[in-house]
């Protein structure tokens, strides 16, 4: 867990078979399901008058349709060393803790989301408090890659369901991040 927040964090991924989760700046696959699930996941709140934070590094912003962002009924923030920058209908920040720290003084924040992408994956897996990945049974020879994640959780995954799309499938687990230990 975080020392910047109480609330739960969670990283949320589709992977490859070789833990690629993007090629040339974008998802190599479209999958309408898998959207869906990230949709659902990541907007559904359990107290009303909530939201959940959906945290992104500033490529995976841009490479979101205009249409479709800021990612609906969540609250967005993009994170970029720019200074300068500016996402409409998203929050910038300058760090990853700046993020937390604004969704901890946030009354209205319920759950973390780490969206991705690669960069932003690889330095939350040390706060996160669990991975919702999907397994994609296909290599997409991606160029930018989810880091290792396995040996820092439980080892047997929660299975939460399996699609198939155009033919590739793929399943929804939940992995439980391993506490760190207390001295
Ligand atoms: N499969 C999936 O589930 C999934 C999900 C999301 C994204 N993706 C894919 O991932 C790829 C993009 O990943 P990426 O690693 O290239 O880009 P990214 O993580 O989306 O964004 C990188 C940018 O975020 C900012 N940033 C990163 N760390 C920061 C920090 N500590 N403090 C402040 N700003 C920080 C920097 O922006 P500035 O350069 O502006 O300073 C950096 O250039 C794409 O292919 C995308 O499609 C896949």
């Amino acid at each position: 867990m975080s020392s910047f927040t109480d609330k739960k964090i969670y990283a949320i991924a589709a992977l490859d078979e070789k833990r690629g989760v993007g090629k040339d700046g974008a998802l190599p696959w479209s999958f309408k399901k898998e959207m869906q699930y990230f949709k659902d996941t990541t907007t559904e709140v359990f107290e009303e008058g909530k939201q959940n934070m959906v945290i992104m590094g500033r490529s995976t912003w841009e490479s979101l349709p205009e249409k479709y962002r800021p990612l609906p009924d969540r609250i967005n923030v993009v994170l970029t060393r720019d200074r300068s920058y500016q996402a409409s209908g998203a929050i910038v920040c300058y760090s990853l803790g700046e993020a937390l720290k604004k969704a901890d003084l946030d009354g209205t924040v319920e759950t973390i989301y780490i969206v991705g992408g690669a960069s932003v994956y690889e330095m939350a897996l040390d706060v996160v408090d669990g991975l919702y990945i999907t397994r994609i049974q296909k290599d997409y020879g991606c160029d930018a890659f989810f880091p290792e994640y396995e040996t820092l959780c439980e080892p047997k995954p929660e299975f939460l369901g399996e699609e198939e799309e155009d033919g590739v499938k793929y399943g929804f687990y939940f992995y439980t991040k391993v506490l760190d230990d207390i001295i």
